[in-house]
């Protein structure tokens, strides 16, 4: 008996804000930002708590199952509501239920660090039998407007799944890290608005992830050729683009949706996860590999059996 995703939901705030918006407020246009980025609008005005509340209730739905099935909550966020409570406490009682709860804030890698920690509570004795693993991030609230090397980039949204006990699925591999030596090319410190060096983190995520992918393939004992979807973090295109280069990973098996969400943070991962199931390319056995990375150079990658 090992560990599948039985549900996945998704949230996306209404307000739109198209590339040809931000041409009006800055020095900027909609062919640089599709070009270098591969980004056409984002969602902003999202509220974590809100966001990650609705994309586990149509989780949930999808699963088939009722919130009081929920035996424990993780929300992947750089963005709660407030230091404390916890954000997912607010995700739960929204649920209506009580289990346990708590946040991780991995930055962008997030969901790939709840989905193992997940996975490692599941099969501990006495663990949940289901855990709802969320990534909710509302980035619109600490970007700096006045920064196109920021605003053009960043966007709010939520995806969670439901993990459950079950005979299909597995992990089979899992590889983390971080580089806390990097704050200074990305960060948010409290009240102020994120501070990024856009080229610095574009090639460190470039390295950190193909090397986070080998390390979690050559664990699961397999090859580049063996993936049959990727769902990369949703950062920037030319970075998809250049690890599936680096790797021999063919641009047709990686799912995407930044075009129309930017980079959603914790958010992307099941985002594209969400796409992906719409696509039709999740089917059991189907080898799946997630991967992020984010702030504190946090990278993240798991490969799992569908
Ligand atoms: O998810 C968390 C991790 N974050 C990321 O992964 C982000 C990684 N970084 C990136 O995605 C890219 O670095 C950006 C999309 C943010 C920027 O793209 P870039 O190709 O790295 O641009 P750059 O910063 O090297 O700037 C190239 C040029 C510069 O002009 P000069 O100096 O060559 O004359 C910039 O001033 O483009 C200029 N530029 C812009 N022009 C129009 C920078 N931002 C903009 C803009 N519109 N928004």
């Amino acid at each position: 008996m090992t560990i599948r995703i039985a549900g996945i939901g998704i949230s996306l705030p209404e307000k739109v804000v198209t590339n040809l918006d931000l041409e009006q407020h800055m020095d900027t246009s909609d062919e640089w930002i599709r070009e270098r980025s591969g980004i056409g609008a984002r969602r902003v005005g999202g509220i974590t708590s809100e966001m990650g509340l609705e994309a586990a209730t149509k989780a949930i739905e999808n699963a088939g199952i009722t919130p009081t099935d929920i035996e424990f909550v993780l929300l992947a966020t750089c963005t709660p509501d407030q230091i404390f409570p916890a954000t997912s406490t607010q995700i739960a009682h929204g649920l209506g239920i009580t289990c346990g709860s708590m946040d991780i804030n991995a930055a962008c890698a997030g969901f790939a660090y709840g989905y193992a920690a997940a996975f490692g509570m599941m099969l501990s004795p006495g663990g949940p039998d289901r855990v709802l693993v969320i990534g909710s991030d509302a980035m619109s609230k600490i970007v700096d407007w006045t920064d196109r090397g920021t605003a053009i980039l960043f966007g709010d949204g939520a995806g969670a799944a439901v993990l459950e006990r079950h005979e299909q699925g597995d992990l089979l591999g899992q590889d983390f890290g971080v580089a806390g030596d990097l704050r200074e090319i990305l960060y948010c410190d409290h009240e102020d608005t994120i501070v990024m060096e856009g080229r610095e983190v574009f090639k460190r995520a470039v390295r950190a992830v193909t090397q986070s992918v080998k390390n979690a393939l050559d664990q699961a004992g397999l090859t580049s050729a063996d993936i049959d979807v990727v769902l990369p973090h949703q950062a920037n295109i030319r970075i998809i683009e250049a690890v599936c280069s680096r790797l021999d990973i063919p641009m047709e098996k990686t799912h995407n949706v930044l075009e129309h969400t930017g980079n959603t943070s914790a958010a992307s991962i099941p985002l594209a996860m969400a796409a992906a199931q719409d696509a039709g390319a999740l089917q059991p056995g189907t080898i799946v590999v997630m991967t992020g990375f984010g702030a504190g150079m946090a990278w993240g990658t798991v490969v799992v059996r569908w």
